[in-house]
């Protein structure tokens, strides 16, 4: 699914199905670029996100890095509330590649484990939205059950693997789980209008995650 970039598909196939249109101001469209090296946070911090964003969601408008939808709202907020977090962006292609999810959850426990090494009392959460949370469910199969400790929060934003029947982590990580599904988003819940896996953009959904990782990352 090249959701963003078929946005004019989408478009007639949300007026066929008498879906809500989706706004244009909402979305900054253009072409994605995959991976930005320079965007790669240097030295320690005391909290990292790991931010995996969702398939072509561009990750450079007005100045973002992490996707515009869900990493970018969720980062600013929440390094403005918490001092000592930054994000950190998964290094992966976001693209239909049957390769992508696979490259991204490699990177997810590469930097998992170089930076749990690197900086020993960092901690980590991991967000993911739509193939992003597709990410963070093939990482957490290969992240070490030793750093499940140092992993505070793990939240999803429109998870396929809820529509396929199975959202769990591994029992380390279960307990820290948030799990962002609108009603009526085709990926995560039932329905066809995919306006609703748009909508992780509004307040009511991002403040709510910066107050839980704020709380997992400082309790
Ligand atoms: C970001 O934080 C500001 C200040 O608390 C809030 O007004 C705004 O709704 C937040 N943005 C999102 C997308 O939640």
């Amino acid at each position: 699914m090249r959701l963003l970039l078929a946005l004019p598909l989408i478009l007639q196939l949300a007026r066929a199905q008498e879906c809500p249109q989706i706004p244009d101001n909402d979305v900054e469209m253009g072409e994605p670029v995959p991976m930005i090296p320079e965007h790669i946070p240097a030295g320690c911090s005391d909290y990292e996100v790991l931010v995996a964003r969702g398939t072509s969601e561009p990750n450079y408008a007005e100045g973002g890095k992490f996707g515009v939808i869900v990493g970018d709202p969720v980062v600013s907020n929440l390094t403005e509330v918490l001092p000592g977090s930054r994000g950190y962006p998964v290094q992966y292609p976001a693209s239909s590649s049957i390769l992508s999810v696979f490259r991204g959850s490699r990177d997810v426990v590469d930097r998992l484990v170089s930076q749990s090494v690197r900086c020993p009392r960092q901690t980590f959460a991991l967000v993911g939205y739509s193939q992003g949370a597709a990410v963070m469910h093939a990482a957490a199969d290969d992240i070490p059950r030793a750093l499940h400790s140092r992993i505070k929060a793990v939240v999803m934003f429109g998870d396929p693997a809820l529509r396929l029947g199975d959202g769990s982590f591994p029992s380390g990580l279960q307990s820290k789980v948030l799990q962002n599904c609108a009603e009526g988003d085709p990926t995560c819940d039932s329905g066809r209008c995919t306006y609703y896996h748009l909508t992780y953009i509004r307040p009511e959904w991002i403040e709510p995650t910066v107050d839980f990782l704020v709380e997992k990352f400082t309790s």
